[in-house]
C-alpha cells in the first residue's frame, strides 16, 4: 500500500494552480445522461471522476477521456441503456446515487444501490427520495437497492426540504429535467458546486431560476445537442492550499485559476485568524503571519464555512494562539483526524458536536492515517507544519480528491514523497 512520507518545517514558496471541483464534475457527469453528446473542460483527474465514469460506461454512454486536455466527451446514443447503478460503483463513491435522478425523469426507471453508511457519518439518501416520490416516482427498497419507477413520467410539483441537502438538491433538480410542467424547491442547497449544475443545465435547454434557497425549473427540453462546458475551480483545494500557506509560506504563497468572490467565508475566517490575503480577478495571494488569533466557528451549508474544510482549519487552529472551537453542525462523526493529530502533539479536546483546540501547541511527525478525504489532507498539513517526519498510511483516500497534491506542494519545495 503506497505511503505518503513528509519532512516536516520545510517553508514553501511559488504558485499553486486550483483543478477543477470533484463535486461540480461529479452531478455534472451524472446530467450528462440527459443530453446527448457533452464536452466537459478542466475536469480533475481523480479517483471519484474515474469511479463515476465506470458507472456511466456501465450504464451505456459512450466516454473518451483526454488526460492531456482535462477533458472528457461523452456520448449517449440511447441504445442499450442499462438502468443500473450497481453496489460496487455506488459504494465506493456515494456520488453515484446522483444518476438516480437523471436515469429516472429519462428512461422512467432506475435501479440504485443504497450507498450506505461512510467514515463520516450514517449519511442516508432519505432526502433524494422525498424529492423523487413528490414528483411521482413510486419507489421501494430491495435487496440494497433503491427501485424508482415513473412509467409516464415525472411531474413537477412544489418540494420544501425539511433540511439543506446538497445531493439531495442535486438529484431533484436532475429529476426536474424533463418532468411535465414546473418544479419548485424550496430549502436547496446553494453550493457553487451546485450553481455549477444549473449553468450546465440551462446549456441542454433548461430554464432555471435561483431565489435565496429557492429553485424554480421550468417544464424542459433537450434543446442543444452539443453541449460544452468548463467546470469551475475546485474551492475546497483553494482553501487547504490556503491553509497549507498559512501554515508554512516562507513568505507568500500564489493561488490562481480560482474566483475569490465564491471563497468568501473561508477568506473572513483566515483574515480573522491573522492571516493576510490580497485578492485579485483569478487569483489570491496569501502571507504567513507568525502571530495568529483563535477564533469560534460553525461549518455550514454554503455560503457558510464548509465542512469539507473543517479538519483543514483544525490544523491551523492548532498553531494559533488561544483556545478556538470548531463546531461540525453538517456530519455526525466528522472529527476522525482528531486522535492522529493528538498524535502529532495537538491539544484537541471533543465535546458533543464541537472540537476545541489549544494552541499553539508543537507538531511532531509521527506514522498516521485516515479514513477520509478531508482528514487525511489535513494530515498531510499536519506532516507539513510538524518537526521531523510524518508518514501518512491509506493515501488512496488523497486521489480520491486531490489531484496532484505531491506535484503542487513539490513544486513549492516541500519535502513530500509517495512511496
Ligand atoms: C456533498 O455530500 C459533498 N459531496 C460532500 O463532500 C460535502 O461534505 C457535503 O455535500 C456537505 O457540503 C459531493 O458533492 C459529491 P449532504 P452530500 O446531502 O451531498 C444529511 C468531500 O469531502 N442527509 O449535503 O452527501 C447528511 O447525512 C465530500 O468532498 C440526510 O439526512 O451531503 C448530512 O448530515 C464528503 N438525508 C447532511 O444531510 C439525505 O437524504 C448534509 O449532507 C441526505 C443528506
Amino acid at each position: 500500500m503506497q505511503k505518503l512520507i513528509i519532512k516536516g518545517k520545510r517553508e514553501i514558496s511559488g504558485t499553486i494552480s486550483i483543478s477543477g471541483s470533484k463535486n461540480a464534475t461529479l452531478p455534472i457527469l451524472a446530467a450528462s445522461i440527459l443530453a446527448n453528446k457533452v464536452y466537459l473542460k478542466n475536469i480533475p483527474l481523480v479517483k471519484d471522476i474515474f469511479t463515476m465514469i465506470e458507472l456511466l460506461n456501465f450504464i451505456g454512454l459512450k466516454i473518451k477521456i483526454s488526460k492531456i486536455k482535462k477533458t472528457i466527451e461523452i456520448t449517449n446514443n440511447n441504445n442499450n441503456i442499462n438502468t443500473l447503478a450497481p453496489y460496487k460503483l455506488v459504494k465506493t463513491m456515494r456520488a453515484g446515487v446522483l444518476v438516480l435522478g437523471s436515469l429516472l425523469t429519462k428512461y422512467g426507471k432506475a435501479k440504485v444501490s443504497l450507498p450506505g453508511g461512510c467514515a463520516i457519518g450514517t449519511r442516508p439518501v432519505d432526502l433524494h427520495l422525498f424529492a423523487l416520490k413528490k414528483l411521482g416516482a413510486k419507489i421501494k427498497i430491495k435487496d440494497g437497492y433503491i427501485l424508482a419507477e415513473a412509467k409516464k413520467g415525472l411531474i413537477g410539483n412544489t418540494i420544501k426540504f425539511p433540511s439543506i441537502s446538497v445531493g439531495a438538491t442535486e438529484n431533484a433538480l436532475l429529476a426536474a429535467f424533463y418532468a411535465k410542467g414546473k418544479t419548485v424547491l424550496k430549502n436547496c442547497a446553494i453550493e457553487p458546486e451546485i450553481k455549477d449544475l444549473i449553468f450546465f443545465l440551462k446549456k441542454l435547454g433548461s430554464k432555471i431560476t435561483i431565489k435565496g434557497r429557492t429553485l424554480i425549473i421550468y417544464e424542459s427540453k433537450l434543446k442543444n445537442l452539443n453541449v460544452a462546458h468548463e467546470v469551475i475551480f475546485d474551492r475546497i483545494e483553494l482553501g487547504t492550499y490556503m491553509i497549507a500557506s498559512a501554515l508554512v509560506a516562507k513568505n507568500k504563497i500564489i493561488i490562481n485559476k480560482i474566483n475569490p468572490k465564491i471563497v468568501k467565508s473561508e477568506i473572513e475566517v483566515l483574515k480573522k485568524i491573522g492571516i493576510q490575503i490580497f485578492q485579485k480577478k483569478k487569483s489570491i495571494i496569501i502571507k504567513r503571519v507568525k502571530k495568529l488569533k483563535n477564533i469560534n466557528i460553525v461549518t455550514r451549508p454554503y455560503p457558510g464555512f464548509p465542512t469539507d474544510l473543517q479538519a483543514q482549519l483544525m490544523v491551523l487552529l492548532t498553531q494559533v494562539n488561544g483556545i478556538s472551537k470548531i463546531k461540525e453542525d453538517i456530519f455526525e462523526n466528522r472529527f476522525m483526524h482528531v486522535p492522529e493529530l493528538k498524535r502529532m502533539g495537538a491539544l484537541i479536546e471533543i465535546k458533543d458536536k464541537s472540537a476545541i483546540i489549544k494552541g499553539p501547541t508543537k507538531l511532531t511527525g509521527a506514522e498516521v492515517m485516515a479514513t477520509d478525504l478531508r482528514a487525511s489532507v489535513s494530515l498531510v498539513l499536519a506532516g507539513l507544519v510538524a518537526e521531523n517526519r510524518t508518514i501518512i498510511n491509506r493515501i488512496y483516500h488523497l486521489d480520491r480528491g486531490y489531484e496532484l497534491l505531491e506535484k503542487k506542494l513539490k513544486n513549492c519545495k516541500a519535502e513530500i514523497k509517495r512511496v
